[in-house]
């Protein structure tokens, strides 16, 4: 067990399904006594950063809004923190946010997806599609479900096995409860291949980003969950 003094202190931006999560996993002495959440940021929408919370942690957490996130880089940033991006949908500013790492030499890390079972499923589906793409009488089509609340549509993840595969578009579906499910199938006339991953909880997710708060510690510059991988 890590004495109190040398937990990696974490400050968490943003405090709604993910963000509780992170916490409590922190909180869980049975599985990390590695961690301590020394500030909380937007406990509600209405409030402001945690300036001087933020200052004294370890690595930012930000798990928001793709309205907030580029102002949230910027903030944490400018006091020298680390940090790690799970908000998604945010992408298309992504060169301005390596611009502020850069400015600031921070390291900063994002990720759609931090659950360790999706991100190996993402590698199944490459390799997958580079075998298929010798046989043009397969197509590849994808299906993703989000619970109702989630506000990007198709999802991040989605949007990433799509740079990887060509000519995969996904449906969509936002209803319901559910965390997390992304399907990829190859089909022919002859016969079909389907893969899938069901996320059954936010754990996972919560799990990958603190593994990944470990990782970034220390480091400057840019990276994706593939450098923890
Ligand atoms: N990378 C991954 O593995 C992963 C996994 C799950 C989710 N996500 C992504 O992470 C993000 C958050 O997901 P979630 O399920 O935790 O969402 P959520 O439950 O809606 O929580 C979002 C949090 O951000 C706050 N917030 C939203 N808009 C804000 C604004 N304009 N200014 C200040 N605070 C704001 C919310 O405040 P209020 O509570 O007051 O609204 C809440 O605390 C989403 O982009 C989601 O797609 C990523």
């Amino acid at each position: 067990m890590q004495s109190h003094k040398n937990k990696t202190k974490i400050a968490l931006i943003g405090y709604g399904k993910m963000g509780k999560e992170i916490d409590s996993l922190c909180r869980d002495s049975a599985y990390s006594s590695g961690f301590e959440v020394v500030s909380i940021s937007f406990k509600k929408m209405t409030d402001s950063l945690d300036i001087k919370g933020i200052a004294k942690a370890d690595v930012a957490i930000d798990f928001t809004s793709k309205d907030v996130v580029l102002k949230n880089i910027e903030a944490v940033a400018k006091l020298g923190k680390n940090l790690i991006v799970g908000t998604t949908g945010w992408y298309d500013e992504l060169d301005a946010a390596k611009k502020i790492t850069a400015k600031y030499k921070i390291g900063l890390l994002y990720a759609p997806n931090f659950s360790i079972g999706a991100n190996i499923f993402l590698k199944m589906v490459d390799f997958s599609s580079k075998l298929f793409s010798k046989f043009p009488e397969y197509e590849v089509y994808g299906l993703e479900i989000h619970h109702k609340a989630k506000l990007d549509s198709p999802s991040g993840t989605a949007l990433k096995i799509s740079e990887k595969v060509k000519g995969l578009n996904f449906t969509s579906i936002r209803a319901g409860r559910n965390p997390g499910f992304h399907e990829v199938t190859f089909d022919s006339l002859a016969d079909g291949i389907t893969l899938s991953h069901q996320a059954y909880n936010r754990v996972g997710f919560a799990q990958g980003a603190l593994v990944a708060a470990e990782f970034i510690k220390n480091k400057k510059g840019v990276y994706t969950f593939d450098a923890v991988l």
